[in-house]
């Protein structure tokens, strides 16, 4: 498959830490293992993604702002801030730009501050609680959704 999109791949708060933090929740995969999966995947679709990762939020807005031009579609794992954050959900929107929704874990079997999802009502869909596999899935997704406008 050609296509030649070009996608952000974003992610949040300590998520740096993955591989490191609560393995039985989040698994023993690090964050650029993930990173290198994607970049075969990508490879492999003739597209590109952009994988970038911060523990703030307002540094969060800044890239989705950033990368309004020149992505394609957004795939994010907002962590923390998926539950919590206005702001990033305002700047998804402003961007205009189709956006996939990832969790590492299954928020909905979790505490239930996490059963809410800022993000999720204006996403196209998410992906939850199958690892790191939910990233690909989503890339894949998201190639499928950018090829079929
Ligand atoms: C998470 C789930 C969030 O509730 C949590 O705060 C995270 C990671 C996940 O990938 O499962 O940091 O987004």
């Amino acid at each position: 498959m050609s296509n030649g999109k070009k996608i952000l791949v974003l992610n949040g708060p300590n998520l740096n830490m993955l591989g490191f933090r609560e393995q039985t929740i989040y698994g023993s995969t690090t964050l650029d293992e993930i990173e290198k999966k994607l970049l075969v995947k990508a490879n492999e679709t003739q597209s590109q993604v952009i994988f970038m990762q911060s523990n703030h939020e307002g540094e969060l807005v800044d890239i989705i702002q950033q990368h309004r031009q020149d992505v394609d579609g957004i795939i994010i794992n907002a962590a923390a801030y998926t539950h919590t954050s206005i702001a990033i959900r305002d700047a998804l929107i402003a961007v205009k730009k189709p956006v996939i929704e990832v969790h590492l874990s299954n928020i909905y079997q979790r505490e239930t501050f996490r059963h809410h999802s800022m993000i999720a009502e204006i996403a196209l869909g998410q992906i939850c609680g199958l690892g790191w596999i939910g990233y690909i899935l989503a890339f894949e997704a998201m190639i499928c959704y950018l090829s079929a406008e």
